[in-house]
């Protein structure tokens, strides 16, 4: 069994990327610009958006976070997308999800310039995305195809079985892994109305958990040598811990990894890789690589 080091990858994708802006900088251009929209105090995003800022300085980037209270109206934060969108030092931006209740979601996204939506939420480059086209592709899908490539885990032709279709995760990778140019794999989307989902575990190469629950797979679900990913990040309450959590992946690490050919630990697997490609998007946008 081998472990996928998700950290270890993304440090050194992140000194590549520093040291390409470094070259941009010398040759008189543009340092890329990142801006982080955090609404409100959840712990979880407040670590995510945190650990992106972090991640902007050992790449070079210029990052600026930008928060509100809880209480912000849709059309306060529409106005900020918008000025964002309008404001040409801004490469890049995110707006931190999930957002308070009152806040339509898919009408923040959908108001993010695409050009600028360098976390690929967007309906333009998920469409983009899905037939193949340059576009931003979203973080956790792009991280993961990522360590495939680096740990030459060969996909092409192989099954692949994918827990969860959310628009985040489950049904970008579907789409990544399945397309000739990343995996050409053979693809199964499974989730929790699946009734087979024990089933196409057991007879795939490739396992992508992304279903938000906590040790669900079991090694009973796992053929001998298989590749598993593990997406997973629930926050499971741990007395032992100064946080009071710890995070949690959706694979029962213990007893499945014996059984793999690969496999990624929760924490130190995919997570780190998802902020290494926000940072891959942001540098390309402030190319202008997708979109001139
Ligand atoms: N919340 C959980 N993951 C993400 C992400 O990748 N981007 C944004 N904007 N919010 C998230």
């Amino acid at each position: 069994m081998k472990l996928i080091d998700g950290k270890a990858t993304a440090m050194a994708i992140k000194a590549e990327i520093a040291e390409e802006v470094k070259c941009i900088v010398a040759n008189g251009g543009k340092q890329p610009h990142l801006v982080a929209v955090l609404v409100g105090h959840d712990g979880g995003s407040e670590t995510y958006v945190k650990n992106k800022v972090l991640a902007c300085e050992q790449c070079g980037f210029k990052s600026t976070l930008i928060r509100y209270e809880e209480n912000i109206t849709e059309t306060e934060l529409l106005a900020c997308v918008d000025k964002l969108n309008k404001d040409d030092d801004v490469d890049g931006f995110i707006v931190q999800l999930p957002l308070p209740k009152h806040i339509d979601e898919q009408k923040i996204v959908e108001a993010i310039d695409y050009h600028k939506d360098v976390d690929g939420f967007h309906p333009v480059n998920v469409g983009r995305m899905s037939i193949g086209l340059p576009c931003f592709i979203s973080a956790t899908p792009l991280g993961i195809l990522t360590l495939l490539q680096r740990y030459h885990i060969e996909t092409s032709g192989k099954k692949c079985v994918i827990l969860g279709r959310s628009n985040i995760v489950g049904k970008p990778m579907a789409q990544l892994m399945m397309q000739k140019q990343y995996g050409d794999a053979t693809v199964t989307v499974c989730h929790s109305h699946s009734a087979t989902l024990k089933e196409e575990c057991r007879e795939a190469d490739i396992i992508i958990a992304a279903i938000g629950r906590p040790d669900f797979v079991t090694a009973d679900m796992v053929k001998e040598g298989a590749v598993v990913i593990d997406v997973g990040t629930t926050r499971v309450p741990d007395a032992s811990r100064k946080s009071g959590f710890r995070l949690n992946g959706d694979v029962k690490f213990d007893e499945v990894a014996p059984k793999c050919s690969f496999i990624t630990p929760v924490p130190g697997g995919v997570g780190p890789m998802t902020i290494c490609s926000l940072m891959k998007n942001t540098l390309a946008a402030g190319k202008k690589e997708f979109y001139k």
